[in-house]
């Protein structure tokens, strides 16, 4: 297992609906390798699962759900759900970073994160990226893919080749911290003011 596989900003897809749905595939097998995992390689495999999806939600919360809001149906509501979902998903993210894949009740909150993630990318791939397909441009899918890329790729915590079991070597960030880090990124890119 490399830690390349699991990390979003090298991934082919070119438009942002391909590539958002391929993330959500690669979070199911995180959370797959993260269960599976004996304790000693637990964090290592917990630390990618949370910049994966710290770097997947902020760049859906700063470039795909904005534009989803103005293009599709019932934007507004559709869009609320989601952000409520995600924030959700942080706080129970957030304390399990903090108290670490050793603490006991580790593999029950991941179990509780495991769904709620994944509702919540169920509803996204139904109520909002469907529209949103029918309602953009190749281009303007392409264009957010780039983005979203753009993004994933300056986010921190990035393992070097070859140190990725050395969890230790990493630059491990908290998800809020990541997040934030992420957004400074897309802002500036954008340029939007932080
Ligand atoms: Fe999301
Ligand atoms: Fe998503």
């Amino acid at each position: 297992m490399t830690a390349q596989r699991t990390a979003p900003e090298t991934m082919g897809e070119t438009d942002v609906i391909d590539l958002l749905q391929a993330q959500h595939a690669m979070i199911r097998d995180l959370f797959d390798e993260v269960e599976q995992a004996s304790a000693k390689d637990r964090a290592e495999a917990f630390t990618r699962l949370v910049r994966l999806l710290a770097v997947h939600e902020t760049a859906e919360e700063e470039i795909v759900h904005p534009y989803a809001r103005r293009k599709i149906d019932g934007g507004d509501a559709v869009i609320d759900d989601r952000l409520a979902e995600e924030n959700e998903a942080k706080e129970l993210l957030s304390r399990m970073d903090q108290a670490g894949p050793a603490a006991p009740d580790f593999m029950e909150n991941l179990l509780m994160l495991r769904a709620a993630v994944e509702a919540h990318a169920r509803s996204e791939e139904r109520y909002e990226f469907l529209q949103l397909r029918a309602h953009t441009s190749e281009a303007e899918r392409r264009s957010m893919a780039a983005g979203v890329k753009a993004a994933e790729a300056m986010a921190p915590t990035h393992p070097h080749p070859g140190t990725e079991s050395a969890t230790k070597n990493l630059l491990v960030g908290t998800p809020v911290a990541m997040m934030d880090r992420v957004r400074d990124v897309i802002r500036q890119t954008m340029g939007k003011k932080p």
